[in-house]
């Protein structure tokens, strides 16, 4: 390692509170039992993420803090204090109470990045039921897995969204109530009149509401909230998080972005994906903190005017997106003042040594790699503000987490070998089970150690360095699509006979979809059959979950039992050793 590898911390430009100070003191000793106490309890073992989100906070000065700013799409900014936040997501819970979802119901929120993201999940989370979140750039296929799979009650949308909703709600016979946050287009006057499921006025509904709700006294390990992701087979898997996961998410953003009071702090994830859950509305709210939420598409002039014109000073975004910034160049960022950021982070791929470099003339100051998953609720393997970066690795275990990495029985490798990263049960933020799956929920545990998926090493020093994914999941822009669900979208394409999908790896997204078809008889490639394809898919899935690039071909190699095998496809794609093909068909 070079010197240009290693970023030490200058101790006079940045002093450190003392819990960051000592890594490998605070990991001494650290229990997560010690830590109950700085969360809201009704009593030993129940407690309300809702309430310790925002209700805690307007018993003291807080109250009046401004805990959301949003600026919308346009410009416009409106400012929702802790008080505010109180208020409606009370009022949601009375209305949520009035139309009789119980407990246990799962409420979906299918909204682009709006205030009422946070009155209705946390609404939902007062009166006990379960929250989930989906992209707003979901298409039909998506949005059916997920709603009918969790049988959902309720649909939080707005009325252009709604459009996909309408064309699959026959296909949901649970889907009782959708919300429509807005009636700015109303439905009713495009011909999506609907009895069932029941359209509900939110702005009516919520002026009506009283302002008053008695939180439900729900068990710490009661789920909260569901998040649908991508596994490698099959379609996309219902992780479930308990209240509990609220208490990681407020001690790592504490301890890990180091948030102070006065901080304004920007987490650019979208509240469709885990970090937009854990880090755009729970562990920020926990904390007491001001969070900006920007409603806008990533531009980089416009994200550089963001960070300057709110004087951000917490940063938490993804290597898609700095590949990117550092794509528009550097002279952009020349134009705009950066002196309030105190610390930047970045989550969800390999961060490469050349974006922490251009971070650092850029913005004077290293980029921050997290990992961690939608499974695993908060950040595990982290790089701490104190820590020397080591470019290129993910940092190391956070306290009270340990992390490894195991052979293929289960047993830990030495130093620098790769392996399965594992991580060892029992950490407040873990996965309580897969929404009606405990059998493959427990299938991702040997013995006491939950195995992520993701190929590592650790070295001499305790670093983690990121290897790989050890299955097929692909990653792009960040965004982590399983490739059953792609080939299951393609297959149904007039055109397409058989489908295989794989990760590509590319310089700006990570991955890229690529996409091996072949076509039924009496089709033939072409552009304009491309370009059919990946609007079909966008429609049918989600906007950025398309093959950006397909390969039409005679066959596809598949094994002796008729399984094509995408790794294969992988290997020859890539130019790397086909590995064992004995089962390969022919
Ligand atoms: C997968 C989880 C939870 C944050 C958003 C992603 C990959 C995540 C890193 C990192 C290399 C990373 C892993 C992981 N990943 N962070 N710092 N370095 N890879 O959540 O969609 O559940 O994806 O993202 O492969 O398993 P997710």
């Amino acid at each position: 390692m070079t010197s240009t590898d290693l970023i030490q911390k200058d101790k006079k430009t940045f002093v450190p509170p003392a819990y960051l100070d000592d890594y490998e003191h605070a990991l001494k000793g650290f229990d997560w039992n010690s830590i109950h106490k700085e969360l809201e309890w009704f009593d030993k073992d129940h407690m309300n993420a809702a309430h310790n989100a925002v209700d805690r906070h307007t018993k003291t000065a807080n109250r009046n803090k401004v805990a959301v700013i949003y600026e919308s799409s346009s410009g416009k900014i409106e400012k929702y204090t802790y008080l505010d936040l109180k208020h409606q997501s009370n009022k949601f819970a009375n209305v949520l109470t009035k139309l009789g979802i119980k407990k246990g119901e799962r409420v979906f929120l299918f909204l682009p990045r709006i205030p009422e993201v946070y009155a209705t999940f946390l609404g939902t989370l007062k009166i006990g039921a379960i929250a989930s979140t989906l992209f707003s750039a979901f298409g039909e296929d998506a949005l059916l897995d997920r709603l009918g799979h969790s049988k959902a009650k309720m649909v939080v949308t707005t009325p252009d969204l709604f459009k996909r909703l309408a064309s699959i709600k026959d296909k949901l016979p649970d889907l009782t109530y959708v919300v429509l946050v807005s009636t700015d287009l109303i439905p009713q006057k495009e011909g999506l009149v609907s009895s069932v499921p029941i359209l509900i006025d939110y702005k009516k509904e919520m002026l009506e509401a009283s302002k008053n709700f008695t939180v439900v006294k729900t068990h710490a390990e009661d789920p909260a909230f569901l998040l649908y992701t991508s596994g490698s087979t099959g379609k996309p898997k219902g992780v479930v998080h308990a209240h509990m996961a609220i208490l990681q998410q407020y001690y790592t953003h504490k301890m890990i972005h180091d948030v102070h009071p006065e901080d304004v702090y920007w987490c650019t994830a979208d509240h469709g994906w885990v970090t937009g859950i854990s880090y755009g509305i729970l562990g920020p709210l926990a904390n007491g903190g001001t969070i900006l939420q920007y409603e806008g598409r990533f531009d980089p002039e416009i994200w550089y005017e963001t960070l300057e014109r709110h004087e951000v000073n917490i940063w938490y975004t993804a290597p898609t997106a700095i590949r990117m910034l550092m794509k528009a160049g550097l002279e952009v960022v020349k134009k705009y003042d950066f002196s309030h950021l105190r610390h930047i982070y970045s989550v969800g791929e390999p961060l490469n040594p050349e974006a922490i470099r251009w971070g650092m003339q850029a913005f004077k100051k290293p980029f921050h790699d997290t990992w961690w998953q939608t499974e695993t609720g908060s950040m595990l393997i982290v790089n701490y503000p104190t820590m020397p970066i080591k470019l290129g690795s993910m940092g190391k275990p956070f306290p009270g987490i340990t992390a490894a990495v195991l052979d293929h029985d289960g047993k830990e490798v030495s130093a620098d070998v790769e392996g399965d990263l594992a991580i060892k049960r029992g950490w407040p933020s873990m996965m309580r089970t897969l929404w009606h799956d405990e059998e493959r929920y427990k299938k991702l545990f040997k013995g006491d150690w939950y195995i992520t998926g993701d190929r590592a090493r650790k070295d001499s020093d305790g670093y983690f360095w990121y290897i790989g994914r050890a299955d097929d999941v692909i990653k792009t822009s960040g965004e982590r699509v399983g490739p059953f669900e792609v080939e299951s979208v393609l297959v149904e394409h007039p055109a397409i006979a058989e489908a295989a999908v794989i990760g590509k790896p590319d310089e700006l997204r990570g991955e890229i979809i690529k996409a091996f078809i072949t076509l039924r008889a009496g089709f033939t490639p072409n552009p304009d059959l491309e370009e059919d394809i990946k609007k079909f898919v966008k429609q049918h899935l989600a906007a950025h979950a398309y093959p950006r690039e397909m390969a039409f071909m005679d066959k596809l190699p598949k094994t002796r039992s008729g399984k094509i095998m995408r790794r294969l496809l992988k290997a020859r794609e890539l130019g790397l050793p086909e590995g064992d093909t004995s089962t390969l068909e022919d």
